[in-house]
C-alpha cells in the first residue's frame, strides 16, 4: 500500500548537483560542499526548493563516487561530514531540502566489507557480496562474473563496472545448477539489507530529507518481475513513513510503474528505458542512446512526434496514480548530449514552459538553466562518453569562469572554451536570459495549486505529426490550459466551444498568441516555437 507523499513534494522542483563542478571553494579545483554552500542563494534564487547531490562519500572514484568505500563519512575532496551537516541546515533556512545519492547495489573494492569478503578465510563479511564457489567454476552464471580479483578461490557478480560488486540482496529464483545463489532470507542478504537500513537512518537523522537511490532495480538478481526487489523496498518504505514521513525515495529505476508500486515516492524516466523520454529533448541519432528513428519533439523542425513521448508517459502517469510521481529531468550526469545542444533559447525557454507545466517532480540538472553545453572530452572518473556532460558550473567572466580559483591545470575538468559560453553573471543580468525564464517559470508554478505535481492533467490535443501540444491541469477548481508549438511555424488548434465557458485569463503568452471563440469554437494560433498557460473555467 502507498501512503500520502509528503506536501512538500507536491510543490517540489529539484535542482541536481554534481559536486566535483559545482564550485570549488579552496582553489583545490574540485568542487566542494562549502561550495554548495556559498552558492545556496543562487540556488534559492532558481525557486528550486530541493536539490539532489551526486554521491559524496569516500571512494577511490573509478565511477566518479558510484564507488563508494564509506557511506559515512564524506569523500575528503568535498569536505566533512560537519560540512554535509551545515548545507542541511543552511539549505532548510532557505526552504531546500537536501537528497542525497544512495548506492545500494553495490560498493567499491575499496570498501572494508569486500576486502573482508574476498579473503579466503570465511568471516563476517563471507556473504555480504554475491560469490560462486570457485574461480573454476562451469558452467558459469549468466550473471556478469568478476574473477581473479580476490584471495578467496570464488569470482564475484558485478554490478556495473568490474569494481563495483554486487552487495548479496539473495536471489529470486536461486538456480539450482548455482548452490551459491542465497535465497533473500538468507542470513548474508539479511544483513546487507539491515546495513542499508543504517545507512538511511544515519543520514536522515543527520538531516537529509531522503535519496536518489541508485540502480534502485538492481538488488535481488534472477528477480524477472522485480517483485523481491519491490518487496524490500516496500518495507523500507514503511519503516521510514513510520519513522519519517517527510523523506522521500526517488528511484532511478527508469520504469514509474514498477518503481512506485515498489513503494518509491517518485521515479525518473531515463535514456537507458524510455525512449519517450529520448524522444523528447535528444537530437535524431545523437548521445549514448542513438535512436535512429527518432526526431526530437522539441526541435523547430516540428518533425517530432509527441505521441512517442506522451504514449510511454500516460502508461506510467496513469499506473502511478494517485500518490506517486513521474521526474522529467532536463539531463543528468549520465545522459548525453546535454539538453542546450542544438537549440536555441527560445527552444530552451519552450522546453522549460512544458518541463514546468507537466505533472510530478520535475528535476533541473546543474547548468542546464543557463544552457551549458557537452564537451567532448576524454573520460574521466569512468565517465566515458558521459564525461563531457559533467563539466564545471560556468558562474562568471573571472578565471575558470567563476568556477575556481585554483589553476587551470588543477580543475576537475576544463570549462568549455567557447567564447560565448553561458554564464549565471551574464543571465541574471538579462531580464531576456534563460536563467531569468527559467526562475519566472518555477515562480508561476509554485504561484498556482493546479501546476502541483499531484494536480491533475488530461491531454487535450496530441496528435502524431501534428502540433500543438495540448493539455489541463487542474486542482481545486482552478483548470489550467497548457499548449506548447516547438515548430519553426506557426500552430493553430481548434478546440470545442464546450471546453472553455468564459475568456480565458492570460497566464504567460506572447504577445503574439491568440485563443479566441469563433463559430467552429476554441482557436489556439501559437506563433513559431512558442507556448502558452491559460486559465480556464468551465
Ligand atoms: C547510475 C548512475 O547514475 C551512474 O552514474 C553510475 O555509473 C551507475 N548507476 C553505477 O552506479
Ligand atoms: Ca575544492
Amino acid at each position: 500500500m502507498i501512503k500520502n507523499s509528503p506536501d512538500w513534494l507536491k510543490k517540489a522542483v529539484f535542482y541536481q548537483i554534481y559536486p566535483q563542478s559545482f564550485y570549488d571553494s579552496n582553489a583545490d579545483g574540485i568542487g566542494d560542499i562549502p561550495g554548495i554552500i556559498a552558492k545556496l542563494d543562487y540556488i534559492a534564487s532558481l525557486g528550486v526548493n530541493a536539490v539532489w547531490i551526486n554521491p559524496c562519500f569516500v571512494s577511490p572514484f573509478a565511477d566518479a563516487g558510484y564507488d563508494v568505500a564509506d557511506y559515512y563519512q564524506v569523500a575528503p575532496r568535498y569536505g566533512t561530514n560537519a560540512d554535509l551537516e551545515r548545507l542541511f541546515s543552511e539549505a532548510g533556512r532557505r526552504g531546500i531540502r537536501i537528497l542525497l545519492d544512495l548506492v545500494p547495489g553495490h560498493t567499491s573494492i575499496e570498501h572494508p566489507w569486500f576486502k573482508q569478503s574476498q579473503q579466503a578465510v570465511p568471516n563476517p563479511y563471507t556473504d555480504y557480496y554475491v560469490w560462486n564457489n570457485s574461480v573454476w567454476e562451469t558452467p558459469q552464471s549468466d550473471l556478469p562474473i568478476i574473477r581473479g580479483l580476490s584471495q578467496r578461490d570464488a569470482a564475484f557478480v558485478a554490478n556495473f563496472f568490474a569494481i563495483q560488486p554486487a552487495l548479496n540482496y539473495g536471489f529470486a529464483q536461486p538456480d539450482p545448477q548455482h548452490p551459491w545463489m542465497q535465497p533473500v532470507d538468507a542470513p548474508g542478504p539479511q544483513q546487507v539489507r539491515q546495513e542499508i537500513k543504517n545507512i538511511i537512518a544515519f543520514w536522515l537523522e543527520r538531516g537529509a530529507s531522503g535519496f536518489r537511490v541508485d540502480m534502485a532495480a538492481s538488488l535481488v538478481k534472477r528477480d524477472p518481475e522485480k517483485r523481491e526487489t519491490a518487496r524490500f523496498w516496500r518495507s523500507i518504505r514503511d519503516w521510514m513513513d513510520e519513522t519519517n514521513p517527510e523523506a522521500v525515495l526517488v528511484a532511478e529505476w527508469g520504469n514509474p510503474a514498477q518503481a512506485v508500486e515498489a513503494g518509491f515516492h517518485a521515479d525518473f524516466m531515463l535514456g537507458f528505458n524510455n525512449p519517450g523520454w529520448v524522444s523528447l529533448f535528444r537530437k535524431r541519432g545523437e548521445g549514448r542512446w542513438r535512436d535512429p528513428y527518432a526526431w526530437s519533439f522539441f526541435d523547430a523542425s516540428g518533425h517530432g512526434d509527441i505521441r512517442q513521448f506522451l504514449d510511454e508517459y500516460l502508461y506510467h502517469y496513469e499506473a502511478t496514480q494517485p500518490e506517486g510521481f513521474i521526474a522529467l529531468i532536463t539531463g543528468n550526469h549520465d545522459e548525453t548530449p546535454r539538453l542546450a545542444d542544438g537549440r536555441d533559447t527560445a527552444q530552451l525557454k519552450l522546453v522549460y514552459l512544458f518541463l514546468l507545466t507537466m505533472p510530478g517532480t520535475p528535476f533541473i540538472y546543474y547548468g542546464d538553466e543557463i544552457g551549458m553545453r557537452y564537451q567532448r572530452l576524454p573520460s574521466k572518473e569512468g565517465g566515458y562518453g558521459r564525461t563531457g556532460a559533467r563539466t564545471p558550473m560556468q558562474w562568471g567572466d573571472g578565471a575558470n569562469a567563476g568556477f575556481s580559483a585554483g589553476p587551470e591545470e588543477s580543475l576537475y575538468l576544463p570549462i568549455d572554451p567557447a567564447p560565448d559560453r553561458p554564464t549565471v553573471a551574464a543571465q541574471d543580468a538579462n531580464p531576456d536570459s534563460l536563467l531569468n525564464r527559467v526562475r519566472s517559470l518555477i515562480r508561476i508554478r509554485h504561484a498556482l495549486p493546479a501546476l502541483d505535481a499531484d494536480a491533475d492533467f488530461n491531454v487535450v490535443y496530441a496528435e502524431s505529426g501534428k502540433l500543438p501540444f495540448i493539455y489541463s491541469r487542474s486542482k481545486g477548481g482552478q483548470r489550467l490550459l497548457v499548449a506548447v508549438n516547438p515548430a519553426g511555424r506557426p500552430a493553430r488548434a481548434v478546440l470545442p466551444g464546450e471546453m472553455i465557458a468564459a475568456q480565458p485569463i492570460t497566464i504567460d503568452a506572447p504577445d503574439s498568441a491568440i485563443l479566441v471563440r469563433s463559430d467552429e469554437g476554441w482557436v489556439l494560433d501559437l506563433p513559431p516555437v512558442s507556448g502558452a498557460i491559460y486559465e480556464i473555467s468551465g
